[in-house]
């Protein structure tokens, strides 16, 4: 385990509620046994700011995954402007480039905003990045964008976790590696094609994990985060 990181510092939960109300009542079975809420797109764009203000004026830490990504002013003032929601992560997308991503880390220096990188979404295969006109592989580009990150100042990386063992060995220590796609050994795969359980991922070496489904759609949510942490604490 990466030194001094205990297994609530490293569990996210992803609030993929479908509006700002279930997400509020899933807060609240949450709160108390996670400290960490990951707010996407969907929930950000549809219930507004206002579930990132109460998360963090209750204490919460807050992931504000928006992956911005745009000319590098805009993506300055984006990311300045989500520093002083309060937010602990923000991501973008590295693909913006050097300057963009230079930008990003620039936006939060004197704040305790941290920025990560999403390398090459995981819904593309090399047949896809070719329509785009990017012909490479998948698993070195990742490599390659990440190390730029670092290169550039961002704080980590949004990897799946069969990235992370070839990026933990590619990037700085300390450096944030941020893993979805992440199942208890006993539950579905769903949608995620590539799973691993938490043991794997954090042995891999991530830092932090991902996980939305097997906590927001069990019968007792709070109950499978707790199950869920100690399968943390038992990578040890
Ligand atoms: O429900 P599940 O555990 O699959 O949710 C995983 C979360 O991580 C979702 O919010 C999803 O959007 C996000 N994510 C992902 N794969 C990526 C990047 C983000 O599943 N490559």
């Amino acid at each position: 385990m990466s030194a001094g990181l205990t297994p609530t510092d490293r569990l996210i939960v992803a609030l993929d509620a479908p509006d700002g109300d279930a997400a509020r009542a899933l807060i609240a079975e949450l709160r108390g046994t996670l400290t960490w809420f990951k707010v996407g797109m969907t929930l950000y764009y549809g219930a507004g700011r206002a579930i990132v203000d109460e998360l963090v004026a209750s204490g919460e830490r807050v992931f504000l995954d928006l992956k911005c990504h745009d000319i590098p002013h805009q993506v300055e003032g984006a990311v300045r402007g989500l520093a002083q929601l309060g937010v602990a992560l923000v991501t973008v997308h590295t693909g913006g480039g050097p300057a963009m991503l230079e930008a990003a880390a620039r936006a939060v220096e004197g704040t305790s905003t941290r920025v990560l990188g999403v390398t090459v979404l995981t819904s593309l295969d090399a047949d896809a990045l070719a329509a785009v006109g990017i012909v490479r592989d998948p698993g070195e580009l990742v490599l390659e964008r990440a190390r730029l990150a670092a290169v550039c100042g961002l704080h980590g990386v949004v990897a799946s976790p069969q990235e992370a063992r070839a990026l933990r060995a590619a990037l700085p220590a300390g450096f944030e590696i941020v893993t979805p796609g992440i199942r208890p050994a006993s539950a579905p795969a769903d949608d995620q094609r590539r799973t691993a359980t938490p043991a794997q991922a954090i042995r891999a070496g991530a830092t932090r994990l991902v996980v939305g489904r097997p906590i927001t759609t069990a019968c007792e949510p709070a109950m499978a985060a707790r199950a869920l942490l100690r399968e943390i604490e038992a990578a040890r």
